[in-house]
């Protein structure tokens, strides 16, 4: 029997119910308190906010703890593929053999864009941001299929398992052009041998006249990031996702939105940042400690990009990983990066200081992610590019979990209206 809240409000007492989840989450669900009282609850920024119930993913921030469907991230990083677990995210469960073959077919079935949307590329200027010509493809995919324009939940459901590997495998597909399309370069169609990650790079680096040597620590590296990246409960871009998905929007359209969001340079395109921070620092000859100096003062306008986290007040599960396998990458591609020497010094820096430990701010998966990206030849425009092909599953499960529940409804936040009382027009001629 769950315990229920009382509210001492304007003299009367209000009981709330409260829900406890698996991991004993507990939370007061206040919906019904303004039709009760009049009151609702006011919390800028969702820090304290629970917007839905979720089965995907736990995220334990004090602890530093991770797991996709129950399973911690550090065994599936070490065990398991970004298609396995894209399917496990998805679908609740690691698919047996067969499932995973089929699964796997499926993006093959599906890595051709419709022909026509090669025109839309074409008409993106050289120099156009990879991330504004992924949302805007993967929107535009609704106008190419008829299935997505029509989308309504109750019939898109049986082909829902189509759609989404078609969304998995086109996101890559269309990341692929529009990087190339961003530096000018003729389009590289898919070639069904290659698997998920490695068909990646073939689109990305092969040329018309001859095919990208894929490195096979090159595909673990970038897997590894995928897979890293699939889910992350209700962060900005997946609430956005399912936010929009409230309004029974199509699943590509939804997509679309979690990319805009994840543009932002709080969110997916701190990777980019890090590394421009980096990077400066080495133009600058700072050893990072101007640089940290900056990021405490609050009059600098700037931040230790990579450090922080809304809900993580530990180190990062997934920074771990990832500073473990940039250091392997690194050493299996021979690449001597002063950027890394910088980012370890300004990370054991910033461990050691009082203003980092007092806020608990510890490295977070962006911190070192940009690093084997510029490794492996991916260009810093990209980074953010990447997080979206990894965070897809992420996206889809979320989709899939709001479409799925017969008590959900359109998301429609409240606010607190602290604008202009009651006035009226004034005719053009009378105003000052
Ligand atoms: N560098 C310096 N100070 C930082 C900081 C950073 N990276 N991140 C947070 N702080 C400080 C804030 O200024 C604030 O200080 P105050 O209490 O003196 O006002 C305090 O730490 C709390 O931060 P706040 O901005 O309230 O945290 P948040 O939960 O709203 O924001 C982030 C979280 C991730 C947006 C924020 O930490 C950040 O901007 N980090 C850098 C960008 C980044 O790496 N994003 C990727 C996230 S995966």
């Amino acid at each position: 029997m769950n315990k229920e809240a009382k509210l001492d409000l304007d003299g009367k007492i209000y009981s709330l119910p409260t829900i406890t989840g698996t991991e004993g989450e507990k939370a007061i669900d206040i919906a019904s308190l303004r039709a009760s009282s009049g009151y609702i609850t006011l919390d800028d920024g969702y820090g304290n906010t629970g917007s839905c119930s979720s089965k995907i993913t736990f995220i334990d921030g004090d602890k530093g703890i991770l797991r996709y469907r129950g399973i911690p991230i550090e065994e599936l990083a070490e065990k398991s593929s970004f298609i396995e677990t894209a399917y496990l995210i998805i679908y609740g469960q690691l698919p047996n053999r067969n499932q995973l073959r089929d699964y796997s077919e499926l993006f093959s079935v599906h890595q051709f864009l419709h022909e026509d949307m090669k025109y839309h590329f074409e008409s993106f200027p050289t120099g156009a941001h990879p991330m504004a010509i992924l949302s805007a493809m993967i929107n535009a995919t609704s106008c190419f299929d008829e299935g997505l324009m029509n989308w309504h939940w109750g019939k898109a459901n049986s082909h829902f398992h189509n759609y989404a590997a078609k969304l998995m495998s086109q996101v890559r597909t269309i990341a692929a052009y529009a990087y190339r399309k961003s530096q000018g370069l003729p389009l590289i169609y898919p070639k069904k041998s290659y698997k998920y990650t490695a068909n990646f790079l073939h689109m990305m680096f092969s040329t018309p006249y001859e095919d990208y040597d894929i490195k096979p620590e090159v595909v673990k590296a970038l897997d590894l990031l995928f897979l890293l990246h699939a889910d992350h409960e209700q962060n900005c871009s997946t609430s956005t996702v399912r936010m929009v998905a409230s309004a029974q929007a199509n699943l590509f359209a939804s997509a679309s939105a979690g990319v805009c969001a994840l543009w932002g340079p709080l969110h997916g395109g701190a990777n980019q940042a890090v590394l421009e921070m980096l990077d400066e620092i080495h133009r600058t000859g700072d050893d990072g400690s101007k640089f940290i100096s900056a990021a405490k003062d609050k009059n600098s306008g700037k931040k230790l990009m990579g450090f922080g986290h809304r809900v993580y007040k530990n180190y990062d599960p997934r920074a771990k990983i990832i500073k473990k396998a940039c250091d392997d990458v690194l050493a299996q591609l021979h690449i001597n990066d002063p950027l890394l020497d910088i980012a370890k010094h300004l990370e054991q820096a910033a461990l050691n200081d009082s203003y980092f430990i007092e806020r608990k701010l510890y490295p977070n998966v962006d911190f070192y992610s940009g690093i084997i990206m510029r490794s492996l030849g991916i260009p810093v425009g990209m980074f953010p590019v990447m997080f979206a092909i990894g965070r897809m599953p992420g996206w889809i499960a979320n989709y899939k979990e709001i479409m799925e529940d017969p008590k959900s409804r359109i998301c429609r936040p409240r606010q607190v209206y602290v604008g202009e009382p009651l006035r009226h027009y004034i005719p053009l001629e009378q105003r000052k």
